[in-house]
């Protein structure tokens, strides 16, 4: 994907980390088709790239088939925050599972190469840290999140399958919290929901004492590394974690947003949530050895970026 005229499908493409991968994709000559089915994702967030001749976006729901010609499929389709992703819980499970099955049946037919936005949700509330990818993960499996973590953990077996079975060129990305411009407003994510409510004047809502850690990763680094892993010889499957292993409390975090939005929004604890995960941390061994990448944007600098976004659209 080094300037080449490659055609690349990018599933839930509208969505946050998609548009942004879209974008770059474009930007070093492939020819990208966009598949949304618009449930979290937004027309607008391609709005600069609809005139460009390199670009097409499809409205289509990857549970149902799909056929297309294309050298490479970037997979990322699946509402990824809590509230969207447990509103219509059934739907997420087929969206990871159907989506998946569909998705690789079309890079088996047309012999591309695939690659799974999976997640660190693989790892449930881990017991060790920082997470490598030989970790197995501990899991609820009947919990309210599981739809989502064990939705994505199916699609990586099948992902894992289809390269034993069949032979297909299989890329499995765990990505660990992103954030960056074109997060949605009101989508529950922490730190979409601190800027948001300081830049408004609002209380920051604090699940839990704020002690618990989560690291974060600028998108422009997670959209590198995406690229990265693509481009990897045949055979290299990952799992690769991809996310930035710096730590931060959640409580570090709301004070970070209040100092950089110059906000005077009070601090306000409340109740955990269930099955929410203590402590989150990739160990990015693999992507610095075999993609040669590590996140460079501190996130002091892409909470500068990320506030500037949303002080334009709230
Ligand atoms: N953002 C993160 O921190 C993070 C972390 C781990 C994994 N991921 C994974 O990365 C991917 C993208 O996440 P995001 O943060 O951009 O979320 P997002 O909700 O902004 O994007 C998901 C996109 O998928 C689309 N979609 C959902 N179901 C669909 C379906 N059945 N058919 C077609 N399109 C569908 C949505 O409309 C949306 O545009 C997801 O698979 C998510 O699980 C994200």
């Amino acid at each position: 994907m080094k300037g080449s005229r490659d055609r690349v499908l990018v599933t839930g493409g509208a969505g946050f980390l998609g548009s942004h991968l879209c974008e770059s994709l474009v930007d070093v000559g492939c020819e990208v088709l966009c598949v949304d089915n618009f449930y979290t994702g937004r027309r607008q967030n391609l709005a600069h790239l609809l005139s460009n001749p390199r670009f097409e976006l499809i409205r289509h729901d990857i549970t149902f088939p799909l056929y297309v010609e294309v050298d490479a499929i970037y997979n990322l389709a699946c509402p990824a925050s809590p509230i969207h992703y447990q509103f219509d819980p059934v739907q997420t499970t087929k969206t990871s599972v159907h989506g998946a099955i569909n998705m690789l049946g079309l890079a088996k037919r047309v012999k591309a190469k695939i690659l799974q936005a999976s997640t660190s949700e693989v790892y449930g509330d881990p017991e060790i840290h920082p997470q490598p990818e030989t970790y197995w993960g501990r899991v609820n499996p009947i919990g309210a999140r599981s739809c989502y973590d064990e939705g994505k953990r199916c699609a990586e077996t099948l992902f894992f399958d289809y390269y034993r079975q069949h032979g297909l060129d299989i890329k499995v990305a765990r990505i660990f919290n992103t954030y960056g411009p074109r997060m949605h407003p009101n989508d529950g994510r922490v730190v979409s929901n601190f800027i948001v409510q300081a830049l408004r004047g609002d209380a920051i809502t604090i699940y839990g004492d704020g002690s618990q850690t989560r690291s974060f990763c600028y998108v422009d680094d997670l959209v590198d590394a995406m690229m990265r892993l693509m481009t990897t010889e045949p055979g290299f499957t990952g799992p690769v974690n991809i996310g930035n292993p710096t730590e931060f409390t959640v409580l570090q975090l709301a004070q970070l947003v209040l100092r950089l939005t110059g906000s005077s929004s009070s601090l306000q604890f409340r109740e955990l949530p269930s099955d929410d995960p203590r402590q989150r941390q990739p160990d990015i061994g693999i992507a610095r050895t075999h993609l040669g990448w590590e996140p460079r944007v501190s996130l002091e600098e892409g909470l500068r970026r990320t506030i500037g976004y949303f002080a334009g659209v709230i």
